[in-house]
């Protein structure tokens, strides 16, 4: 068998976020960056120098002109997914969009009918999907090791530092529902489906955007979900599945670096451990592996829409101080 020839990867900007995708893809034999973009051509050299990358382009723009690249990595400001996306798609580039694709469920379907069209892989970037141990979870809770699903409990919060953050700018997509508050939200409806009607509470900061925000989430059936998620807050991480017949508690789920379920049920209490796993590399293994027809993408469409439909639906809830119907 021929071995498959790496992905070349191109970033498109020079966010902080982009060194777990480079570690990634330098442990990796399905991947390859070889191009970096910065709206300043000098920042775009000089880290393209630091990180061994070899070309370095001036624009966005002439990235996605660039012949050499076949994948794009989208870490920009949340206001600027799915414009990038769409425009990456239509130069033919494959795109991994990081999280959130977008707020809204029409974008996120329009993104999806772009990459359709274009014939490319497009997926949002939730690596804690990517990790054996959200993987473990769900074959715990569909196998009825707690009984009947009753209740899901998502924390994601942390300290934010200094004044100048696209987190805090309303204009950029900024919020924490957006930021941490996405993967709460992910982790709901990865166990108990789409909503039927969310109710939202948020304190906004100095900036105009939510800094706190708590959600309840209902779902068919009677299951309920809390979340809540904080950028003033201490770090806090944690993910809780509630059934009839125990509980499952995952200290660490998003970042997803010490992987280990506690589970409990009656007087009976388990910690389930799994070898550590790099979420970073498994997505960006995955997306390789489904440029190259060789897999599916894990996250599509359906779950980008259902994505936003949610967001969408807690900030509503939340601006309007009421409960919104899905
Ligand atoms: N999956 C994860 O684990 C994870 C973790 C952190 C963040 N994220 C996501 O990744 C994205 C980037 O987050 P980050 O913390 O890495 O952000 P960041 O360091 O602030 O980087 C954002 C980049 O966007 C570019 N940019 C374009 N227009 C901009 C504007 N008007 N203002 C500011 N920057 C602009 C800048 O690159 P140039 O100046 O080079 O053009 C900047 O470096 C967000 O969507 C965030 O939700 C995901």
């Amino acid at each position: 068998m021929s071995p498959v020839a790496p992905v070349r990867w191109g970033f498109l900007s020079t966010a902080r976020i982009n060194r777990r995708i480079l570690a990634a893809a330098e442990k990796s034999e399905l991947a390859e960056v070889v191009a970096v973009a910065s709206r300043d051509p000098d920042r775009a050299e000089a880290y393209a120098v630091e990180h061994g990358i070899a070309r370095s382009h001036g624009s966005y723009e002439a990235l996605l002109e660039d012949p050499g690249v076949d994948a794009v990595y989208i870490a920009l400001p949340n206001s600027l997914h799915v414009e990038w996306s769409l425009r990456a798609l239509a130069a033919g580039k494959h795109v991994l969009c990081e999280k959130p694709l977008t707020r809204s469920p029409e974008e996120a379907e329009e993104a999806f009918d772009a990459a359709e069209r274009a014939g490319r892989v497009l997926m949002e970037a939730f690596m804690w999907r990517h990790s054996p141990q959200t993987a473990k979870l769900v074959q715990l809770v569909e196998g009825g090791v707690i009984g009947e699903l009753q209740l899901v409990r998502a924390t994601f919060s942390f300290p934010l530092e200094g004044r100048r953050n696209i987190r805090l700018d309303p204009a950029l997509g900024g919020g924490s529902l957006m930021d941490v508050g996405a993967y709460c939200v992910s982790a709901a409806r990865l166990l108990a489906g789409e909503p039927e009607r969310v109710y939202g509470e948020q304190v906004i900061g100095d900036s105009g955007v939510d800094v706190l925000f708590t959600g309840v989430l209902r779902f068919p059936r009677g299951v309920l979900a809390e979340i809540d998620a904080g950028m003033y807050l201490p770090r806090r991480d944690g993910l809780e599945a509630v059934g009839t017949e125990g509980s499952l508690v995952i200290p660490d789920p998003w970042l997803a670096q010490r992987l280990v379920l506690h589970l409990r049920r009656g007087e009976s209490r388990e910690e389930i451990a799994l070898p550590p796993a790099d979420p970073y590399r498994l997505e960006l293994e995955n997306m390789c592996a489904a440029i190259s027809g060789e897999a599916e993408p894990l996250l599509g469409r359906d779950d980008a829409v259902g994505q936003a439909r949610t967001l969408q639906a807690l900030y509503d809830s939340a601006d309007e101080g009421r409960p919104v119907e899905l």
